[in-house]
């Protein structure tokens, strides 16, 4: 079997095609980076309206690749939820129009689920069940993730996302969006000590949620003070900059790593699975292998090129054709988040 996966959930427009045995036989990511970047974030509308303009092509480019037509495909996937609504729209009318003008089935797939099956593509093997983290731009949960299509909500975030904040704070600190990249760059020149910032809940052993939104505005009474400024006049000496990113940073990952690890022994658990663009980051990354080998975890984290949205991770659809999951025409967006759970 061939599915096409279309993703465009939020700022990237992408398309695969992958056989029901998982092999990738093409994988575009169109991203909008540079769209968004003089606004340092995404703009929905403008997110849109790309997506209007790159989806057919991209379509066309990787059905190209894969060397094949829309009449060799057994399946359209689509990611129907959660994510920004003008976006999700664009890929969900798409595959629905080529599903009807071709008679080809339709696939729905959460854009969470998928990112925890970034972790089961590179492991090829099952890694369920497993306790999943999802930390992306907008999301930053925790689920018991019995199966690759049942999640169970454990925890999350009460404000702002972990990738939000990096985005946030790298504008603060004059560092280019996305912000997680650049402030783990800048991060490596300085010392993750200079700073104490907040780390909410982290002691908190009855709560296994986040709130970034508070250490946002520590660093921003850090580099500012209180009151209005403009962060684009401000002159912050570089070894500042370097100290508040790694201070940040590493604030950031206590409270992800420590909740992940509470949500593992809460839940009895034995493997934890990673996603999300946030998963990129390195200093996590190492802190994870840490305390999860100390543990006796089985870690899986999405490779790199799959921390990000692509739509290789819609190859969860399978499991959801191989369930009988099948959509029809009235299949709809489900921007929040509400819907997760057993299908
Ligand atoms: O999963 P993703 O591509 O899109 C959403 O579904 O949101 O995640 C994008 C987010 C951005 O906020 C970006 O700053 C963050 O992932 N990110 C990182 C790193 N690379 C990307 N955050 C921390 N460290 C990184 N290396
Ligand atoms: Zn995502």
């Amino acid at each position: 079997m061939k599915i096409l996966t279309i993703e465009s959930t939020c700022d990237e427009t992408a398309a695969a095609v992958i056989t029901d045995k998982f092999e990738v036989l093409s994988s575009i990511v169109a991203s909008q980076e540079e769209l968004h970047q003089k606004f340092n974030g995404v703009v929905p509308e403008i997110a849109a309206r790309a997506h209007v303009e790159r989806i057919l092509p991209v379509i066309a480019e990787t059905l190209d690749r894969a060397g094949i037509s829309l009449s060799d495909l057994d399946a359209i996937a689509v990611a129907n939820e959660p994510g920004l609504a003008g976006s999700l729209l664009v890929g969900v009318v798409a595959a629905k129009a080529l599903c009807l003008a071709h008679e080809i089935p339709l696939v729905a797939v959460n854009h969470l689920q998928a990112h925890i099956f970034a972790c089961r593509l590179a492991a090829e093997k099952n890694v369920f069940p497993c306790v999943g983290l999802i930390v992306s731009g907008g999301h930053s949960n925790l689920y018991k993730c019995n199966t690759a299509l049942d999640f169970v909500p454990l925890g999350g975030t009460i404000d702002d996302a972990a990738g939000e904040a990096f985005d946030k704070v790298a504008t603060m600190l004059g560092l280019p969006y996305p912000g997680g990249p650049s402030i783990s760059k800048a991060a490596l020149e300085g010392d993750d000590k200079a700073y104490q910032f907040p780390r909410p809940f982290l002691r908190d052993k009855n709560s296994l949620d986040f709130s970034f939104s508070g250490l946002k505005t520590a660093v921003r009474y850090e580099i500012a003070g209180q009151g209005q400024v403009d962060f684009s006049k401000l002159e912050i000496p570089q070894s500042k900059i370097a100290d508040v990113a790694a201070s940040f940073q590493a604030a950031v990952v206590d409270c992800l790593t420590g909740k992940a690890m509470l949500a593992l022994k809460q839940s009895g658990m034995d493997t934890l699975c990673v996603g999300g663009g946030v998963a990129a980051n390195h200093v996590l990354r190492e802190r994870l292998q840490s305390e999860c080998l100390a543990a006796g975890v089985t870690l899986h984290i999405a490779p790199f090129k799959l921390c990000t949205d692509n739509a290789v991770m819609g190859a969860i659809a399978i499991e959801r054709l191989n369930a009988g999951l099948l959509e029809d025409l009235s299949l709809d967006i489900s921007p929040g988040l509400m819907r997760i759970g057993k299908s």
